[in-house]
């Protein structure tokens, strides 16, 4: 049996007390994926340090080896900071009005994956399948590939896609997309991101795709598709069951007082619709004023980014926002908003969500959400609570028995927290099972089987 050998920026391990709970969703399904699988897990460590040797840690536990090296700052500043979070990410979130691009970040971003590249390669086996994650590494295949790879290497995006128009915003875009076709398989989360890839391939380079999903262009071909990625679905709802009981989550229905509770659980990032869901919620209070008193939102943030200027001015909007409401509506026996700036363990955020009425997952623009998921897996299948989510999650093309909403018309969203709110149980339930049956099936481990038998072309998922 081969061994799996995941890349990405992100490790998910010795997560500083800091760090919890702010790790976003690749991390969290790519440990779920491979403590059942095992195998190899390699990216940044997530310091930065002054030594050039770049510092490699190792560790083992349940199955999987961790290896993580650090970045020096110049690094950190240029491929991080700059290409990724400065320009690839406001680029694939639609958001050009925030694209900072310098030739020192994207010449910073194949240097890194180069020195990242030749990290691995000697940590790696010579019938390893190897699975690159995310728009840091892009190049990482290309590159691996030069130094003589020759195993299977298969790409996953776990951002949009965005539409032609926008990717071809960025300088050079054409480098980034012909750095895809050296890797055997590239996978989308959703057939729309697909979509838009091929017609870039089509319209912008001439390239062909045929039927089965084999991309032609720049004289290269590789496998592409639609890989929507799931939770541990099974695992969210064991765990919600015992935390719905924990001592926490008693405390938080304690504090509530019988009022139901809406919960936002979110990275802080411009992205997520943070600031666009404080107003729907206002509407909802402002135009429906039998919930006042009565409701309580509660919105999880941990801090992330926190150098990026847009990161910091967005956490400054949204204490202003949340402070707004509070100063408009509260009373001394009710406080409309909770604002919590700091991140909760995953199994605790599962009894958090089993208390919560209502499940607000808003993004303007998301490959997937992930959150939108687990808060469906976490449900009481008795009492189950209402998803309302964002078309523009790639979540919303598979989770249709959600409320969906268009997070940029506020006052609309404002009524879909309304119907949910008062949505009777057993629409609820109809809802939230045909909802929780999908994810079962479509969990993480069947994501990841599923594009590991694409790339090894075999069908079955064996390895
Ligand atoms: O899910 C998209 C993503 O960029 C992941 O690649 C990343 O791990 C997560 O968001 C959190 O972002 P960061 O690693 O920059 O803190």
């Amino acid at each position: 049996m081969s061994r799996l050998v995941l890349i990405s920026n992100r490790v998910s391990i010795d997560r500083s007390a800091k760090n919890k709970g702010s790790e976003g969703g690749l991390a969290v399904a790519l440990n779920a994926a491979l403590r059942r699988l095992g195998g190899l897990w390699f990216g940044w460590s997530g310091e930065v340090s002054d030594d050039s040797s770049m510092n490699m840690h190792t560790a083992t536990a349940d199955n999987v080896t961790y290896a993580t090296v650090d970045l020096q700052q110049a690094d950190y500043d240029e491929y991080y900071f700059g290409y990724a979070n400065r320009t690839l990410w406001p680029l694939v979130h639609y958001r050009l009005d925030l694209v900072d691009f310098h030739r020192r970040y994207s010449a910073g971003y194949f240097r890194v994956n180069s020195l990242l590249c030749s990290q691995l390669l000697p940590l790696l086996q010579p019938d390893d399948i190897i699975w690159v994650h995310d728009f840091h590494l892009i190049p990482m295949g290309g590159q691996l590939r030069q130094a003589g790879c020759g195993q299977q290497i298969g790409f996953f995006l776990h951002t949009p896609w965005p539409a032609v128009e926008i990717f071809r915003a960025l300088p050079q875009h054409d480098v980034i997309v012909r750095a895809l076709f050296a890797y055997d398989l590239v996978g989308f989360q959703t057939e729309r991101d697909l979509g838009a890839f091929v017609s870039y391939i089509t319209h912008e380079i001439g390239g062909r795709v045929d039927p089965d999903g084999t991309a032609h262009a720049f004289g290269a071909t590789t496998k592409i598709g639609a890989f929507p990625i799931g939770v541990d679905t099974e695992n969210v709802a064991q765990y919600s069951e015992v935390e719905g009981k924990s001592r926490m989550t008693r405390r938080l229905m304690d504090s509530l007082g019988g009022r139901d509770m809406i919960i936002g659980v979110d990275r802080l990032d411009y992205s997520k619709g943070l600031i666009q869901r404080m107003a729907a919620y206002e509407h909802l209070l402002e135009n429906y004023p039998d919930n006042r008193g009565r409701v309580v939102f509660m919105q999880i943030s941990p801090p992330s980014r926190e150098d990026v200027p847009e990161y910091i001015n967005l956490r400054h909007e949204l204490e202003t926002a949340a402070g707004h409401i509070n100063g408009a509506y509260a009373e001394f026996d009710w406080v409309p908003t909770r604002y919590l700036n700091k991140g909760f363990r995953r199994e605790t955020l599962t009894g958090f969500f089993r208390a919560s009425r209502v499940g607000l997952v808003t993004p303007l623009r998301d490959g997937m959400n992930l959150v939108a998921k687990e808060y469906v897996a976490a449900q009481d299948p008795d009492d189950p609570g209402v998803l309302v989510l964002s078309r523009f999650a790639g979540a919303a093309i598979q989770m249709t028995a959600a409320v969906i909403v268009n997070p940029y018309d506020i006052e609309a969203t404002g009524e879909a927290l309304q119907t949910a709110l008062h949505m009777p149980l057993d629409e609820r339930k109809e809802r939230w099972s045909e909802m929780f049956d999908d994810l079962s099936r479509d969990d993480v481990l069947s994501w990841t089987n599923n594009f590991i038998s694409v790339l090894t072309d075999n069908g079955d998922g064996s390895q």
